[in-house]
């Protein structure tokens, strides 16, 4: 089946040829096309141009007036947890009434708090109330999605929640990445044994999950307080042997050396960045590893925020994820995220696109297949209402204006 789309009033974040990134300055330069037509056929987009050069076409094909709308390739999120249990909005109003993270997490709450609630929820369960938060955020122009584990902590609680991963990846239309992390943080039962743990992470855990083919990829939250560099070189050096690429969490807190040791194993990302220097800047420039920050978790933690600009002036790509969790970051909406990248870190509308959709795609190893509108790839796009510009975008942040998505050609919503 074939369908065009015409009198698209600007189709962005067009490519000739899938480009595996953009960085530095090229970040700044979104290409698009003016007054544009887009044919997709089954799945793939396989041909777009200026509706001055419109095709001729037989009856066979549907056509899609878009009446001046704008249309843009389909946001890849490439880190969530956002298969969860319960909610944490309770730790929320703690925070407000002046709680510190130590005194909450004193009191069963954090991490551990979703841990417990995880270790209780059946597959069923989770898997209906991780649907409903994927069907939202694919309202909300999500094409493709990576979901960690990382709330289970155990061999038992951590396959529950790869097993699930695996069951949404048949439920919906977009692509899912699942990447394991039993280092999220020591259970408590392994208080005061951190070595122990990881050496249960590495001789158990990671044999399992890879022996059921259940994760695409390994994390580690590398972090002042949570796991050490050699910890997270012991998991990474044992993901490696069992094909499992890291993307980890890195430098958050503090100068981890989290961003180093994921250079150091070619991780796909590494993710958070808060504390970044000249020493991480140098390390990633030789690298292949995609920088990855989560403007909703920094703006909801209030938390210091990472020098995006300063990475990018030194010629380095930015991806931008939601990190969609109960803790951190309550919300997967990708629009929100680029206008926090804007807002906060004062990137330009051309960098959030860029950095939510094609640098995004490659942080999640889809960038053949997503993040752009190219020839052969999936015709995952977003059809927005009737606005000015995309610029207007990230600008009315609370609007949706997001008229339709389309996932493997075919409209959602
Ligand atoms: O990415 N930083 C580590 N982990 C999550 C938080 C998870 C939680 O609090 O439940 C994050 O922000
Ligand atoms: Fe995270």
């Amino acid at each position: 089946m074939k369908t065009i789309l015409i009198n698209i009033k600007k189709l962005i974040q067009v490519e000739e040829l899938s480009r595996k990134w953009v960085a530095g300055k090229d970040m700044a330069v979104l290409p698009f096309i003016d007054n544009a037509y887009l044919i997709v056929e089954g799945d793939k987009i396989i041909d777009f141009g200026e509706m001055k050069d419109v095709p001729v076409i037989d009856d066979s094909v549907i056509e899609m007036d878009l009446n001046g709308r704008i249309v843009m390739p389909t946001f890849c999120d490439s880190h969530t947890h956002l298969v969860y249990a319960g909610s944490r909005e309770i730790e929320y109003v703690d925070k407000i009434n002046g709680l510190s993270y130590e005194e909450i997490a004193a009191r069963g709450g954090g991490i551990l708090n979703s841990a417990k609630r995880m270790e209780e929820a059946s597959e069923d369960e989770l898997v209906e109330s991780a649907l409903l938060r994927l069907n939202e955020i694919i309202g909300f122009g999500t094409g493709a999605v990576e979901i960690k584990s990382g709330y289970g902590l155990s061999v038992e609680t951590e396959l529950k929640m790869l097993r699930v991963i695996k069951k949404l990846k048949e439920l919906v239309p977009i692509e899912i990445k699942a990447t394991f992390l039993g280092a999220h943080a020591v259970p408590v039962d392994f208080k005061g044994r951190q070595t122990e743990y990881v050496d249960k992470v590495i001789s158990e855990m990671i044999p399992q999950v890879a022996s059921e083919n259940l994760a695409d990829y390994i994390d580690v939250f590398c972090d002042n307080g949570f796991f050490t560099v050699e910890d997270t070189d012991r998991i990474l050096n044992a993901g490696v042997k069992y094909g499992l690429r890291g993307k980890i969490h890195a430098n958050e807190l503090d100068y981890s050396g989290g961003v180093q040791v994921g250079v150091k194993y070619n991780a796909l990302s590494v993710d958070h960045l808060e504390f970044i220097g000249d020493k991480e800047i140098k390390s990633l420039l030789s690298s292949e590893t995609m920088p990855t920050v989560l403007p909703g978790a920094a703006f909801f933690l209030n938390m210091k925020e990472s020098p995006v600009r300063h990475m990018m002036n030194a010629g380095l790509p930015i991806a931008l994820a939601s990190d969609y969790n109960p803790g951190s970051s309550p919300s997967g909406n990708m629009k929100f995220v680029m206008s926090l990248g804007c807002i906060n870190y004062k990137m330009t509308p051309e960098e959030v696109i860029n950095a939510t959709t094609l640098n995004s795609a490659y942080a999640m190893g889809i960038q053949d297949t997503h993040g752009s509108i190219c020839k052969g790839k999936k015709a995952n796009l977003i059809i927005t209402t009737e606005i000015t510009g995309y610029e207007y975008l990230p600008y009315a942040y609370t609007s949706n204006l997001i008229e339709a998505v389309m996932i493997n050609g075919r409209l959602i919503s």
